[in-house]
């Protein structure tokens, strides 16, 4: 392969996953029920083919084989998370010592890979009886999940040295308390204004309890799904629409993460409809004093914004209209094997951004990736012949070569994901990985972009 796009020297090339999508063993190992298995307990039509978290993709038993193909792949880091109503079932109290000899092994066997273990706290899995107390509504979880945190850190920080609080705290909050596709299934503008604000109280309190370990080259920091606001066109409307989107959908997360406070903009927007939300003496010290070492950006598509053409917006009182999908715009690229707009440029985007925004924050792509639905028809001598995930990624990747050629701070590449997984609602709908998993068999089998991208590993670039 000739290298025309080279990456700097330690590059971070890998994958990230999440407990739920791929541990499986869900009623095993002592773990307590999250909010997922119950909600697929008790209303498991919700899910695509019926298939809910049970078993997934099975890495609880199938750990050590996969760090193998990890390995055999390129990787040189790898993101996963830690399940808490497996660590400490219910949510407080005792840890469960199966779950901390899980992942002891589970990181012992990377470590002796040469893969570095990216820890996140909270991938979406709310234990089930914290979600009864009210979940994120409720600031007393907050103080659960700080104790849960230190657990973790105790446990595992002898080995590991980067942690994540929370992997896209705003899908709970649109999926829980917005758009109704994640339990709790409310939507309440109000009610996730609160929520996504308590996640922030939590990543803050995370990391000052984080500060308090000595956790050797030890960085702390959040994966946000950061999604760029394009108008759709350049009247006042649509211009207003999109910063607002942004306000709402980014900000209301990274400028606390990063810049340790609230937009303006953003509080006088819930000032006036009234919907800011509960907080506490102390709150903005808090924040101020616990900003994030390094930024995880998960990358899929951007958002395309215009002004609401229907009042009032069903799910908010302020948020404007933004499509993902049928949308025709010259020269919109789309994934039609899935449907999600393919603008690599985006990563760019967001880098720079970052750079002349945020301090040039450390930063590394957390997740980007093509989800493919019904991808077994390219099945040839036995493998995916997935061409257009190379593609995908290779054209992405440029982007993020010239970003950093610019100054960028960005230090490595995961893909969504490893291997296929069960992904919330849509089970197993749309393939990620770069290895195909048999639902029914756990088979696994390396697809052409896995081949491909141990190449780049390899050569840290292409
Ligand atoms: C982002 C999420 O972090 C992950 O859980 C999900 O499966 C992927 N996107 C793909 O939709």
């Amino acid at each position: 392969m000739s290298i025309n796009y080279k990456f700097p020297k330690g590059f971070w090339w890998g994958s990230a996953t999440s407990a739920t999508q791929i541990e499986g063993a869900a009623n095993e190992g002592g773990k307590g029920k999250n909010i997922w298995d119950h909600w697929y307990e008790t209303e498991p039509n919700r899910f695509f083919d019926n298939v809910g978290p049970g078993s997934t993709s099975d890495f609880y038993h199938l750990y050590k084989e996969d760090i193998k193909l990890m390995k055999e792949i390129g990787h040189n880091t790898f993101r996963m998370s830690i399940s808490w109503s497996r660590l400490i079932p219910g949510g407080r109290g005792d840890v469960n010592p199966e779950a901390v000899t899980f992942y002891n092994n589970v990181i012992d066997e990377l470590i002796s890979n040469d893969i570095e273990p990216f820890v996140n706290l909270f991938h979406f899995d709310m234990p089930l009886e914290l979600q009864n107390e009210g979940g994120w509504e409720n600031r007393e979880v907050v103080d659960a999940y700080t104790d849960y945190a230190k657990e973790a850190f105790r446990l595992f920080g002898d080995r590991v040295s980067k942690w994540f609080t929370f992997n896209e705290p705003i899908v709970p909050v649109e999926g829980g308390y917005l758009y109704d596709f994640h339990y709790p299934n409310v939507v309440d503008a109000g009610r996730a204004t609160q929520v996504a604000y308590h996640t922030m109280i939590a990543h803050a309190q995370a990391v000052e309890a984080f500060r308090g370990f000595d956790i050797k080259d030890g960085k702390i920091g959040i994966i946000l799904n950061l999604t760029p606001s394009y108008p759709r066109s350049q009247n006042p409307a649509d211009l207003k629409a999109s910063r607002i989107t942004d306000l709402f959908f980014n900000r209301s997360f990274l400028d606390p993460a990063v810049l340790g406070e609230y937009p303006a903009e953003l509080i006088e927007i819930l000032r006036e409809h009234g919907q800011l939300p509960v907080t506490s003496e102390g709150d903005t010290n808090l924040l101020k004093a616990n900003t994030a070492d390094i930024l995880g950006v998960n990358y899929y598509q951007p958002r395309r914004v215009k002004a609401k053409d229907h009042l009032p917006n069903p799910y908010s009182p302020f948020m404007p209209d933004w499509y993902f999908d049928n949308y025709e715009m010259p020269g919109r690229k789309m994934n039609k094997y899935r449907g999600w707009e393919i603008y690599e440029k985006g990563i760019y985007d967001i880098m720079i951004n970052l750079k002349e925004n945020y301090g040039n924050i450390e930063s590394f792509i957390s997740e980007n990736g093509m989800g493919v639905e019904g991808e077994e028809r390219f099945i040839q001598d036995g493998e995916i012949q997935d061409d257009y995930r190379i593609e995908f990624i290779s054209d992405h990747l440029k982007w993020l070569h010239k970003a950093i050629e610019e100054g960028c701070n960005a230090k490595g590449y995961h893909l969504w994901s490893f291997m296929d997984n069960w992904s919330w609602m849509n089970a197993y709908k749309n393939r990620y990985g770069f290895i195909s998993v048999d639902i029914e068999t756990q088979e696994r089998t390396l697809k052409k972009s896995a081949h491909w991208i141990k190449e780049v590993s390899e050569n840290n670039g292409f």
